[in-house]
Formats: structure tokens, sequence, C-alpha cells
């Protein structure tokens, strides 16, 4: 056992990196046992340095991170700033300057994963961010390591633990959008400004890093098609209700039939209850993986909070300190396949629109006949008259999202469509 510690800077003492503090010395012996070396918490990089902090020796602390990564005797830095500067450039002099990087920032990562990878790769280092995707639950690693050896063809999660605790609600209690939400930011799970998650942010950053990880090919934020959550109505869940389905803020990352592309998306959509994501409730994560030899995979947990996130980070921590002690390092970026990124028009799926109609003869073979021109294929069709006009509940076979676009416009033009209710993707059947 070498008996030299590695030495350690974090950078940010928030909720997660006051936490990673703390598990670094509770654990220190069990770490120690685990690594083969003693582990040094060797300086904490703060914003302010007045606050208080429990467990952590005060000479620790400073608020200049650069001069931290600078003085030399820095093994392994442990990024917990969030938000993209200064943690690029934290990050950046950091390999600069021999040192390994565990992060959590799934924002930075999704912008600027490629750069930062290649900066590793170039210093001959280690870049790890298991915590940068729903929290505590392993998926970076056991995607960019266990599954190595097979071919992922779909991925499909729940990656933002707010939204899901609000369309849970929604469906367990019958709330509309802003009940719920209102009852998530009183219990701590939504932010004072929650646009990051229910806008589908959040989860979009997410999906990008695992996109690349699933197709070994590169997928930008801006690739990834987002829609939020906030359009999801009550009424939606009832229509979800009477389908056999619920409601769910996906993460969809595809690989197209010919293997020629992939596809990446943020979106609501109805699930059945049948399916294992519909029973993942309140602020939980899961992660569904299709695979080709492994075949369905789930992994599920807690994707939020301190104590898990921490839990991530110190994973990484473990790893990067043996990668360092056997003069080795992990995997890197992988993105050999180099495969383009579709738009949200050649995605095929199915779809549940409701639409306001007049009740009167020949309307209904006037909407099948609209769907009929764009190609798409109806599934069933229910409908519900009261005073002359109607609501008509069109559920469809599988079709390109641009067909599907194509028809409700030329929906919308129709005399006898007063309105379209809502438009939600049916998925994971
Ligand atoms: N705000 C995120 C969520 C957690 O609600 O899941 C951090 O990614």
């Amino acid at each position: 056992m070498r008996t030299r510690p590695l030495k350690v800077a974090l950078l940010g003492c928030g909720v997660v990196g006051s936490e990673v503090a703390r598990i670094m010395t509770t654990h220190a012996d069990d770490l120690t046992a685990r690594i083969g070396a003693p582990v040094e918490l060797a300086g904490v990089a703060v914003r302010r340095p007045s606050r208080v902090r429990e467990g952590i020796d005060p000479a620790l602390i400073t608020t200049d991170a650069t001069a931290l990564l600078k003085r030399g005797d820095i093994d392994i830095a442990i990024e917990v700033i969030g938000g993209i500067e200064p943690a690029r450039t934290l990050i950046t002099t950091a390999f600069e300057h021999g040192i390994s990087v565990v992060s959590a920032n799934k924002a930075l990562l999704a912008q600027d994963g490629a750069a930062l990878h290649a900066a590793a790769e170039q210093h001959g280092l280690d870049l790890y961010y298991e915590a940068a995707v729903a929290g505590a639950i392993p998926l970076v690693r056991p995607m960019r390591e266990s599954l190595a050896g097979d071919k992922i063809n779909r991925v499909m999660g729940i990656v933002n633990g707010t939204t899901n605790f609000i369309l849970d609600k929604m469906d367990s209690t019958g709330a509309g959008y802003q009940e719920a939400l209102d009852e998530a930011t009183a219990l701590g799970y939504a932010e004072a400004d929650p646009t990051a998650d229910v806008e589908g942010y959040d989860a979009a950053a997410k999906a990008a890093i695992l996109a690349g990880i699933a197709f070994h090919t590169r997928v930008r934020l801006d690739d990834v098609y987002r829609e939020g959550m906030t359009e999801v109505s009550a009424s939606d869940f009832a229509s979800a209700k009477r389908m056999g389905c619920t409601i769910k803020l996906l993460a969809i990352l595809e690989r197209a039939a010919d293997g020629e592309s992939v596809t990446a998306r943020v979106h609501p959509a109805m699930i059945p209850l049948t399916h294992p994501l519909a029973s993942v409730r309140e602020a939980y994560n899961a992660v569904f993986v299709e695979a080709e030899a492994a075949g369905r995979l789930m992994f599920y947990g807690p994707g939020a909070g301190g104590s898990p996130t921490a839990s991530a980070v110190l994973g990484d921590l473990v790893a990067v300190c043996r990668n360092k002690l056997a003069e080795a390092t992990g995997p890197g970026e992988s993105a050999y396949t180099q495969l383009p990124v579709s738009t949200m028009g050649d995605v095929v799926t199915r779809y549940h629109i409701s639409l306001d109609v007049a009740d009167k003869p020949g309307v209904l073979a006037q909407v099948a006949t609209t769907f009929a021109e764009h190609g798409v294929s109806i599934d069933t069709v229910r409908q519900q008259g009261k005073d002359g006009e109607a609501s008509l509940v069109v559920v469809t076979h599988r079709a390109p999202d641009a067909a599907l676009s194509g028809t409700v416009e030329a929906l919308r033009k129709l005399d006898t469509v007063r309105g379209v209710a809502s438009i939600m993707r049916v998925e994971g059947e």
C-alpha cells in the first residue's frame, strides 16, 4: 500500500460538494483500502469563504480555485460548481497541470464534452462524470464500460426528478400543472425558477451526453429535440388513463432501423402502465436501455440530491485514483461511428391527438381523409358529442413526425375543426 496520499482539490462546496467532503472524511479508511493509497482532501475552492462548513478544516478553504490547481501537489480535481464558467476554465487549467477531473456538470459536458475529452486525452488524464446524468444511478460507466462489447439501439429514460414529481402528482391526484408545480416548489423539489427542469433543458443536456455514449458518436445539445411539459393538462392525464397509459417526460435516444443515423429527443409522452418506466414515482429517475445482446436493462434510483450525487462522484474518484496508481487512464470519448443525428421530422412513433370539431355529417370522414392524405394511418377514433360540438380523439399507428406535423397543420385549416386541443406522442409499446 502506498502511503503518500493522492491529493484532491474540491471545486465547489454546495449541496453536493459538502457531501463529497463529508464522505471523504467519514469513509477515509474504506476509501484508502479500496484505492490502495490514502486520499486526502487538500483544498476546497468556494465563492463564499465566510459560510460555516461543518467537518471541513477552515485552513483548506480558498476562494482562488486557479491557484489551488496550480500549486503543484494536486492529483485529482472534483468539479461540483456547475454551469459553464468558471467550471470550463478550471477543468482546462486542471488538465494543463496534470490533474485528472471528476465532474458532475451536465451542462458543460453536454456543451463542451468533445473539447474537454480531447484536452484530457492530450494530457494523458481522466475525465469522469457519472454524477452528470441521473445522480446516484450508475449509468455512464455501465454504458461506457459494462456494455462496451454490446450494441445499444435505444435508450428511454426519466432523467429529471422535478418533472417526474410534478407529473406523478398530476397523475395520482388529478391536479393541474400549476398546482403540482407549487407543491414541488414547497417541498424543495422545484427551484424558484423551474425553467431548466420544466422546459426540458436539464433532460436535454443529459440526453446529449447519454446519446454520445450509447451510439459512440457526437451528439451536441443543439441536436436534441426538446419540448417541455408545461402544457400537459389534467385532461391529457384523463385521456392517458382511458388508454391504460400515464404521461412521463422522456429522453429518447434511438438508432435508426438502418443503423445509419440516430435521433435524440426530450418531450412528454404517454406510456402504457405496463411499461417499467410507468411505475417510476415521485422524484426518482430511471433509464431503460435496449442493447442487442443484453436485451432490456433498467437503471433506477435517486437522480438528484447532495448525498446520492456525491455517491456517484466518490465512485468516480475511486476509479480515477486507481487509474492514477496504475499509471493508466480509463476510457475517453468514443465517437468513432460518426453517425449523423436526424431531425425530429424523421422520428417514427405513434400519436394521440385530441380535436374539437363540429358534430355534423362528414366531419369524421374529412378528418380521416386528412390523416390518409399525409400517410398517417389511424389506429382508433373516439368521439364524444355535445350541443353540436364534439371532441374527437385519434390514436395513430406509427408514422414519421413530419407526416404528423403536416396532418395537424392541415387539420387546423379545416372549417369543421375548431381546435387541436392536444398532441401527445405514445411511446414504449
Ligand atoms: N434538477 C434536476 C432534477 C437534478 O430535477 O432531476 C439535477 O440534474
